[in-house]
């Protein structure tokens, strides 16, 4: 499965939930996860992140390893998100922000 990670943190373009062929997407206020039984593995989403948030499992950054589990955990506590909608309003001030991780709201 697809994973989001760190860079989609206040920002939430939401393109990806645009491309998603599947609606695997979860929403939570500041950040999207992705469901891993959901997700077919098509890669749309990836390109088409402003952030360059999504990676497939196999490449996910060792510092985000993390979002892996939280992806998995969130998208069962989630509400699903099947459209596009506004980013944050702060999403081009944190766009290029890394070390989101503790300003994750759960
Ligand atoms: Fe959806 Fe495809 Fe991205 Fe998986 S890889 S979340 S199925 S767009
Ligand atoms: Fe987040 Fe990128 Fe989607 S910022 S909401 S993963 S388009």
């Amino acid at each position: 499965a697809y994973v989001v990670a760190d860079p989609c943190i206040k920002c939430k373009y939401t393109d990806c939930v645009e491309v998603c062929p599947v609606n695997c997407f979860y929403e939570g206020e500041n950040f999207l996860v992705i469901h891993p039984d959901e997700c077919i593995d098509c890669g749309a989403c990836e390109p088409v992140c402003p952030t360059k948030a999504i990676f497939p499992e196999s490449e996910l950054p060792a510092q985000w390893k993390e979002y892996q589990a939280l992806n998995a955990d969130l998208s069962g506590k989630w509400p699903n998100i099947a459209e596009k909608k506004a980013p944050l309003p702060e999403a081009e001030d944190f766009k290029e922000k890394q070390g989101k991780r503790a300003q994750l709201s759960l």
